[in-house]
């Protein structure tokens, strides 16, 4: 095959490629009725001229609360002209500035400009276009535990929550979204006075229902008998054993591309090997090699820790004595290992003002140490 036959050929198994998009909001998304219900029951309100109920989202990695909120934000904003529905990606957007650009840009159409204007204005703004045309506002701050590292959850909380203090008539509310039940702690330590959400959980799925997601994915995806009823048991199983719905998308996409590569007709369990090689180890050892060597060190570092308990300020000070380096640049280096999700770091309830971060691996040592 010449690099032209494989960027351009036209012989394919996808009807749809882009299902398999991270950002691909389904036609229908299976087994989170009750949730979407609960959503729409604290959107409910603003529509009827009230302030929408705050929520605070809970649930594992890849259960879908992304996902859903896309999608109940679409539906409400097709359904009815009476609330604005803005959804913020807190990892991307974590100051308060940011933030209020975001929903500045959903009710404007416009980005204000980056420089030259106070914040006042932007909010001001924003509160007055609401109380002129009689729409409530819902804030989405998904990945809310960004903006704890950033320190910026209370005032951005207070922000929206308290708006009709200033300005009469301003309904406003919030979703909170996080993906680890320990941030919960942290949403009471620094906002509870303010904030008094409604819980939705989305509890992890079980097989069958990922089954019947995958399946749902894999009829949009590809065109029919490209993938038989045993391929799709098999992709299923591999991403229940692993907890993880994206695996099992990423698993669909590539090993799709594999068949095509080898002109098959159907997808073969051949090619799910062939994916799985390509998708977890595959990408864990890239990712590895794309380190830093200071990142490196400190992975090293951390897998050769021998305390029981690894916490980032216990970390630092056996690192620093033998490395020099300073606790930003440390942090720099921990933040990086998992945004790349080498590590998971919890906040332990612990420390000073209850911000000590336990470390952990989210691969074995072996697997790491083989790669590094
Ligand atoms: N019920 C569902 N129906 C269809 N697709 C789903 C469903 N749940 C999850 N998915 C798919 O699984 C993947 C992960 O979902 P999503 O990004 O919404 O998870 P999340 O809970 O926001 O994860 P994180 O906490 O890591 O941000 C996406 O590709 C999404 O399309
Ligand atoms: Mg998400």
């Amino acid at each position: 095959m010449t690099i032209e036959d494989i960027l351009l050929g036209e012989e394919t198994l996808f009807r749809d490629i882009s299902a398999f998009n991270p950002d691909y909001i389904p036609d229908r998304l299976l087994h989170r009725d009750s949730q979407m219900e609960s959503l729409a029951m604290c959107l409910r309100p603003a529509f009827r001229g009230g302030k929408p109920k705050n929520a605070v989202v809970l649930g594992a990695p890849a259960t879908g609360k992304t996902t859903a909120l896309r999608k109940i934000f679409q539906i409400a904003e097709g359904t009815s002209d009476k609330l604005y529905c803005v959804y913020v990606n807190c990892q991307i957007s974590t100051t308060r500035f940011n933030i209020f650009s975001d929903i500045y840009e959903h009710l404007m159409g416009h980005r204000p400009p980056e420089t030259g204007i106070p914040f006042s204005r932007i909010y001001g703004e924003i509160m007055k276009k609401l109380i002129q045309e009689e729409k409530a506002l819902i804030v989405a701050l998904d990945d809310v535990n960004h903006l704890f590292y950033s320190k910026n959850a209370n005032q951005v909380f207070y922000d929206i929550l308290r708006a009709h203090e200033v300005f009469k008539g301003a309904r406003t509310g919030l979703f909170a979204i996080i993906s680890d039940i320990e941030f919960r702690f942290m949403l009471d330590k620094n906002v509870s006075s303010i904030f008094i959400p409604k819980e939705v959980v989305f509890n992890p799925y079980r097989q069958e229902e990922m089954k019947d997601i995958l399946e749902e994915r894999v009829k949009t995806g590809f065109y029919s008998e490209v993938m038989s009823e045993d391929v799709l048991e098999y992709i299923a199983e591999l991403a229940y054993s692993t907890g993880d719905m994206r695996l099992g998308i990423d698993l669909l996409s590539t090993s799709g591309d594999l068949a095509e590569r080898d002109a098959s007709k159907t997808i073969k369990m051949s090619h799910v090997d062939g994916a799985v090689k390509n998708t977890s180890v595959g990408s864990l050892k890239s990712t590895l090699e794309a380190l830093s060597p200071q990142e490196a060190e400190l992975l090293d570092f951390i897998v050769n820790y021998e305390e029981e308990e690894t916490t980032a300020g216990s970390l630092y000070q056996s690192f620093k004595d033998r490395k020099k380096v300073s606790y930003a640049s440390f942090d720099r280096a921990l933040k990086k290992l998992e945004l790349l999700r080498i590590i998971d770091t919890h906040f332990t309830g612990k420390g000073v003002k209850g911000n000590s971060r336990l470390i952990i691996l989210r691969f074995t040592p072996e697997e790491i140490i083989k790669y590094l």
